[in-house]
């Protein structure tokens, strides 16, 4: 799978982290900063990898800042957009198998590493179930409008 992540200097870290783990498993990730020691807005990786994502540079999406909130906030504002904020394994999974979340965001000062790792994989394992959730998630990209 082609993966996008990108974080601000709060969630390099586990940019990192999570980047050593996903090309371990065989993914290609495509990194959209920061660079550990470069301070970066959170609203700026947001909006690039947010609009990468429009453009179909990759498949699905991690963005990482302190507390996973500013990023969420931020790519939700661009149109098509469903950044889901998730602290544990369970909302990582229904994040996709409910609402198709293109991208989920993380908190590194809220979640430790190991279970990051596991939350991206269960978000990565996951697949949108259709059905009467599609409609639901039609209604979402509806307010939009
Ligand atoms: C940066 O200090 C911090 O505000 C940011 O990483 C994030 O937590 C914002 O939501």
């Amino acid at each position: 799978m082609i993966i996008g992540i990108g974080s601000d200097h709060g969630g390099v870290n586990h940019k990192e982290t999570i980047t050593k783990h996903l090309v371990e498993l065989g993914h290609q990730v495509i990194d959209y900063g920061t660079a550990p020691g470069e301070p970066a807005d959170y609203p700026d990786i947001a909006e690039a990898v947010a609009k990468a994502y429009i453009k179909g540079e990759f498949e699905r999406g991690i963005l990482i800042c302190g507390t996973g909130i500013g990023m969420s906030i931020s790519a939700n504002k661009v149109d098509g957009i469903r950044a889901a904020h998730v602290t544990d394994c369970y909302s990582a999974r229904m994040s996709r198998e409910h609402n198709n979340a293109q991208i989920i965001c993380l908190g590194e000062r809220i979640t430790g590493p190991d279970l990051a790792i596991s939350i991206v994989d269960a978000y990565l394992a996951a697949e949108h179930l259709g059905d009467r959730h599609a409609r639901r998630v039609e209604k979402i990209m509806a307010l939009e409008k």
